[in-house]
């Protein structure tokens, strides 16, 4: 057992509604904080000075300089795992080519399968290992990370099987989603029925068998999976109990009513989402998840945060990192900016990066400083919360508990 602190303020997060607006005055805000932890989780929250005049033999780790101390930060949307790299794509974008044509002269998601097919289980394992290394520079503590780069029955085990294998060796923890319905691959000869007919009754027992993922992704768009397809394939992944997201509305809408159709965990995207959409989204426990990464990577509209938080969406933000059409992977700095752009307040932007995007991930024992959560937690070296937004992710935490042990010292 030992007790953390002082710290200037700590914004706990707690007590805050899953779902809805929130203000600034909402947020609770410990000063001069202290935090007893043990075992991984926290056991007490309070004033820095009274917790260690209560609890006289404790050890105490001290925090010489004055920080600010968040939950740490949560990413429930990421595909980290990937190989090559596509900023041709980006430069044609730039030249004004269309998502679409890029994908039809050889660019597209299909030119990173053909990059990652090319790697080895352990290479795989090494690319999403350096990448959580700067997640946890921006003091994420949990990440999701998609399959959905190799789109065969074995290439898309050997990415769950590296995400694993980078789980075992990161501090970090990295929660691993089948993404095998990415697209139909260019070398399969069948419908799109067929290929997800082959992803159920070929990948979904080795995803139980071999514990390499409990949740289940589909990109439902014209160019990759069509409503109905969606519909057959999320009803067989119900029925067999995994976890279900969905990429949706992203230039059309559609996924999302898949979204509350089968109760999915988090709806995700959004940029086409138009006011029957979010209504129904708001009607039900679906996480809005909202990626500005993917915006400001293709250039597009952001997705409406301000209208699924005013309906009452619970709405997280997440990067969305990926070497298409979210190249930047930072997290804060994308949420910044949506909030500029769609006026949200820094409450509703913590939120939707620590225990809404916890949500998002069915994940309940985190996200927020509170006695009996995971000791994960964040420091910044400032004097007033608000800076952390302000900076627009120029700030990065100069302490990153995990567990409740700190781990980028
Ligand atoms: O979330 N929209 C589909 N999938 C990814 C992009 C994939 C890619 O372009 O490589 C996304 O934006
Ligand atoms: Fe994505």
């Amino acid at each position: 057992m030992k007790l953390i602190g002082p710290f200037k303020q700590i914004i706990t997060l707690a007590n805050l509604p899953l779902k809805g607006k929130l203000n600034d005055n909402q947020l609770e805000i410990i000063e001069n904080g202290g935090i007893i932890v043990d075992e991984e989780k926290i056991i007490e929250v309070g004033d820095f000075e009274l917790l260690s005049q209560n609890n006289s033999t404790i050890e105490i780790e001290r925090i010489e300089s004055e920080q600010i101390l968040l939950p740490g930060f949560v990413d429930s949307h990421t595909h980290i795992c990937f190989g090559g790299n596509r900023a041709k794509d980006f430069a044609m974008r730039l030249d004004g080519k269309t998502y679409l044509e890029i994908a039809e002269s050889g660019g597209g998601i299909w030119s990173t399968v053909t990059q990652t097919r090319n790697k080895t289980v352990d290479e795989l394992k090494d690319i999403t290992l350096k990448n959580s290394v700067q997640l946890t520079k921006q003091g994420i503590t949990t990440a999701e990370v998609k399959s959905g780069y190799a789109l065969s029955v074995e290439g898309e085990i050997k990415m769950l099987e590296a995400i694993n294998m980078a789980n075992q060796e990161t501090e970090i923890d990295l929660i691993p989603t089948f993404l095998g319905a990415h697209m139909k691959p260019k070398d399969f000869e069948g419908s799109n029925r067929e290929y997800l007919e082959i992803l159920i009754k070929e990948v979904f027992p080795k995803l139980k068998s071999d514990q390499l993922a409990n949740r289940i992704d589909i990109f439902v768009e014209q160019s990759a999976f069509s409503v109905e397809e969606g519909d057959y394939y999320l009803n067989e992944a119900q029925k067999q109990g995994f976890e279900i997201t969905i990429h949706a509305d992203q230039f059309t809408p559609g996924g999302s009513s898949l979204a509350t159709k089968y109760n999915a965990l988090s709806a995700d995207h959004l940029e086409f989402s138009g006011e029957e959409e979010v209504k129904n989204l708001a009607n039900s426990d679906v996480v809005a998840t909202v990626l500005p990464g993917a915006s400001i990577g293709l250039g597009m509209q952001y997705s409406p945060a301000r209208k699924l938080l005013d309906a009452g969406c619970c709405v997280a933000i997440a990067s969305d990192w990926n070497p298409g059409s979210a190249p930047m992977g930072n997290l804060l700095t994308q949420a910044s900016i949506l909030a500029t752009f769609e006026k949200l307040s820094m409450a509703e932007v913590l939120a939707a990066i620590t225990f809404r995007a916890a949500k998002a991930l069915n994940l309940a024992d985190r996200g927020t400083i509170e006695k009996g959560k995971k000791a994960d937690f964040i420091s910044f070296s400032t004097l007033d919360y608000r800076n952390i937004i302000y900076y627009q992710g120029q700030l990065q935490p100069t302490h990153v508990w995990k567990n409740g042990a700190l781990i980028n010292q």
